[in-house]
């Protein structure tokens, strides 16, 4: 799995997406990110901190990443239908701008690593693949979010992404009872329900802006009026689908299960090791 596809939770989407707040959560301590649900007994959001966890009698995901199903159906949702290939899809412009940044992308990663990553035995290539493997048989939404995440900033700041996984067999370890509050499915439709026209019109604007880093001062891309509407409407569609539904919708689901099991501790941890 961790050789494969790099799972991207929604609010990650967000952060490449430039409208969450992520570097927070990526650059501080997890211990310092601990929310406590008074009650008794108190339940815990979020964190590493052992304690927490080791104390907590039930513990709960975002996604059940020990299913095979989960990671399978992750790795579909963000394909083309079989058969189909980026090429056959994406204006021609677009392919090969695509391409064309993605092949400079690769050349410069290894210069984008730091030492410590190299430290945490964390490969240029390795990480080009893990994110960008396989791009041709991804749907245009899910190319998009990836060249969005395939910056230099943003690869400096990447670590090995296995919080989530790792609790997860922390919990099976303890035999403690876990469970998911999303499915696949939830995450992953809203994404693919954008329009064609409105999903190329974004990549086409994300590779602008990333072609402009690539060469400073050359192009300071400035929306005309009825563009910058499409551009508003793609950003509200994303808050509302993915943050505020989301949002709500794990929230219900956190809520029940604390009426449920009055008794029980419990242990969330949503979207750990991704963003704030
Ligand atoms: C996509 O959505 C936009 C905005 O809602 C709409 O104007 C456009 O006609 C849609 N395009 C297609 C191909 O459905
Ligand atoms: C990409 O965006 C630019 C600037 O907004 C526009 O001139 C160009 O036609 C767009 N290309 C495609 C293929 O949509
Ligand atoms: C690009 O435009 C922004 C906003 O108008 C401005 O703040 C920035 O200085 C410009 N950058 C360059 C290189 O001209």
């Amino acid at each position: 799995f961790l050789g494969g596809s790099w799972y991207l939770s929604p609010l990650r989407q967000m952060c490449y997406l430039n409208v969450g707040a992520c570097d927070l959560f990526l650059q501080s301590d997890l211990n310092s990110f601990l929310w406590t649900i008074k009650r008794d007994p108190p339940s815990y959001f979020y964190g590493t901190i052992h304690q927490a966890f080791q104390e907590s009698n039930i513990v709960y995901f975002e996604l059940d990443l020990t299913d095979p199903y989960t990671i399978s159906a992750l790795t579909s949702c963000q394909l083309l239908p079989q058969g189909e290939n980026l090429q056959d899809v994406l204006p021609r412009d677009i392919y090969r701008r695509l391409k064309r940044h993605l092949e400079y992308v690769k050349l410069m990663m290894p210069s984008w690593m730091t030492p410590d990553q190299r430290g945490k035995g964390l490969y240029a290539d390795y990480l080009f693949n893990a994110i960008a493997g396989n791009w041709e048989r991804k749907r245009p939404v899910w190319v998009m979010l990836m060249v969005n995440s395939l910056t230099e900033a943003d690869i400096k700041t990447r670590g090995v992404p296995v919080l989530d996984l790792y609790l997860a067999q922390e919990a099976e370890r303890m035999r403690k009872r876990t469970g998911a509050v999303e499915k696949v499915e939830e995450q992953c439709h809203p994404l693919n329900g954008l329009n064609f026209s409105q999903v190329i019109f974004a990549l086409n604007q994300t590779l602008l802006q990333q072609e402009s880093l690539r060469v400073p001062n050359f192009n300071n891309v400035t929306l005309p009026p009825s563009e910058q509407v499409t551009a508003q409407e793609i950003d509200s569609y994303f808050r509302q689908e993915l943050i505020y539904k989301r949002n709500e919708r794990m929230g219900k689901r956190v809520k029940a299960l604390l009426e449920e099991h009055p008794d029980k501790s419990f242990f969330f941890a949503f979207g750990a090791g991704q963003c704030s």
